[in-house]
């Protein structure tokens, strides 16, 4: 497919495409691929860590991650005040869970306060792309990983580059994570090198 086909893809998702999106992509196509990420993106992150979901829409991943691990700070922020309020609506009984209006470009959070940065099926909507990856590059700590999940046909072209000109290491270590929806799904996985180079 043209890469112009997917321009009307870009930008904030509100309005009513908000709960049919929810039940179908989140409660039935990604719900296993939540579960999955969840698992493997929190092994190794200490107790009281923070992952940052970027893009979170209606909350379905962060839900995932906290009820992994209800020991981490779990954050998710999305520029959709339709999509937060879903994503709140889901997340109140999780006192480990906070979501917040904000864009990947400009990220409420201070330079290394982040374990982890996880975004799905949110990379082709962001506005600025190396914007974005700086910003998240910026909030992770040295030695985290940033997660972009995607879908192969969305997959922005040049991500990787611009994941590596972002200063972070692509690392590619952790493609089981997708199983059976690897056909689909792509997974980036990179690391904030522990020390600047
Ligand atoms: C297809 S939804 C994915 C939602 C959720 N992560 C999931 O797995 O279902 C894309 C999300 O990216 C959000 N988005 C759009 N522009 C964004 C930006 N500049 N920064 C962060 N998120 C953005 C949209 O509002 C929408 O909630």
């Amino acid at each position: 497919m043209p890469a112009h086909h997917h321009r009307h893809q870009h930008g904030v998702m509100s309005g009513w495409i908000v709960r049919p999106y929810d039940l179908v992509v989140g409660g039935v196509l990604m719900r296993g691929t939540y579960r999955r990420i969840a698992e493997h993106l929190t092994t190794g992150i200490v107790s009281g860590g923070r992952v940052l979901d970027v893009g979170t829409g209606p909350g379905r991943l962060v839900e995932a991650i906290s009820r992994r691990r209800d020991d981490l700070q779990v954050i998710g922020i999305d520029p959709s005040s339709d999509m937060i309020t879903r994503a709140r609506r889901r997340t109140r009984t999780l006192p480990n869970v906070q979501v917040r209006m904000a864009s990947a470009e400009d990220l409420p959070f201070e330079e290394e306060s982040v374990d982890a940065v996880v975004s799905s099926l949110s990379s082709h909507h962001w506005a600025d792309r190396v914007v974005a990856l700086d910003e998240q590059a910026r909030v992770l700590r040295p030695g985290g990983r940033l997660w972009i999940v995607d879908l192969a046909s969305h997959l922005p072209d040049g991500i990787r580059d611009e994941v590596h000109d972002a200063g972070l290491r692509i690392t590619d270590a952790d493609k089981e994570v997708l199983g059976a929806a690897h056909r689909r799904l792509v997974l980036i996985t990179a690391r904030k090198p522990l020390a600047a180079a």
